[in-house]
């Protein structure tokens, strides 16, 4: 087995960088490991570890050989303008990457199934308001983008017993799940859904899908969930519609501008519960082999596997 040795640095205002250092040394112990904050020669990188890294993090990293997405969407780190030409981008997919965002799906989903605002809503006016509960499957809730955390997802929500639709940009197949594809079939699907779920990749084609005639698409209360990006949806025709209550409630853990500004009005909305980008995060234990792994391939002259296709932005 190859020992890779060179240097990896590591990037994310959000992930704890010793926990990430020691998970790799397990498997990388001839590579040296170091936060951004300590490179002084950036030609003395050659392996790049990063969420959302400044711009500019890349310039100057001549012997730049791969670079890792410490997350599942890459639309930060394509099109930069910093990115070495050539060194190959990869990201992470892993099993309990998608077990906790299809956890998050589900809670949301539950929900809104269940009216938990609404009973929220009833305790502090100090209220017993019966509301007879739905039962799951005449609830359908039509999932946005079947990728390795959406289809998870929609199989959990089937199991749940919902009546769930999936829609994705090239054809599908989950078993119990009603599965649409291309954007012709989106309207249809959109009209179906009592809940919606965004799970799509931010790319030049779904910046902005869910515009406002799009939303206006959705069933009369409709509630909607988004756990990908904030830019794949008009955030203001969606505040104005959740105001007017044709979309009657929102959980949205992604926004256009992150973080969200404290002046914004969905701060204030009864019917939206906000979370801090948080939904799903890369986690140190089950994925550091996937990286070590691919910085064995590439410092054997291999191509690395999970590789995005910047043309494609996912
Ligand atoms: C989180 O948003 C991720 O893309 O991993």
């Amino acid at each position: 087995m190859t020992r890779p040795s060179g240097t990896l640095v590591f990037s994310s205002a959000f992930d704890a960088f010793d926990v990430w250092r020691d998970a790799l040394h397990a498997h990388l112990p001839d590579l040296a490991i170091v936060d951004a904050s300590e490179v002084a020669d950036p030609a003395s990188i050659h392996y790049a570890l990063a969420w959302k890294p400044p711009e500019g993090f890349f310039d100057k990293m001549v012997n730049l050989r791969l670079i890792i997405n410490l997350g599942a969407g890459v639309d930060s780190l394509v099109g930069r303008r910093d990115l070495p030409a050539g060194v190959p981008i990869t990201r992470i997919t892993d099993p309990q990457m998608a077990r906790m965002m299809a956890g998050y799906v589900l809670f949301a989903t539950l929900r809104h199934a269940r009216e938990i605002p609404f009973f929220e809503q009833a305790q502090r006016r100090g209220e017993w308001a019966y509301r007879h509960p739905r039962s799951p499957e005449t609830i359908r809730v039509a999932v946005l983008g079947l990728g390795e955390l959406g289809a998870l997802a929609a199989m959990e929500l089937q199991r749940q017993g919902f009546t769930v639709l999936g829609w994705s940009r090239s054809p599908r197949q989950i078993d119990g799940v009603q599965c649409f594809a291309g954007i012709e079939t989106l309207d249809t699907v959109l009209e179906q859904a009592d809940i919606l779920v965004v799970m799509l990749p931010l790319t030049t084609d779904t910046r902005g899908l869910l515009d406002r005639e799009r939303l206006s698409r959705l069933p009369q209360g409709a509630a909607l969930i988004n756990v990908a990006r904030g830019a794949l949806v008009d955030q203001a025709a969606m505040t104005d519609l959740l105001r007017e209550g044709h979309i009657g409630s929102a959980t949205l853990d992604v926004f256009a501008q992150e973080p969200l500004a404290s002046t914004d009005p969905l701060w204030a909305m009864e019917n939206v519960l906000i979370t801090p980008h948080l939904a799903s995060v890369a986690i140190p234990s089950s994925s550091a082999r996937q990286i070590a792994d691919n910085i064995v391939r590439v410092s054997r002259g291999e191509a690395p596997a999970n590789q995005v296709d910047p043309s494609r932005g996912y």
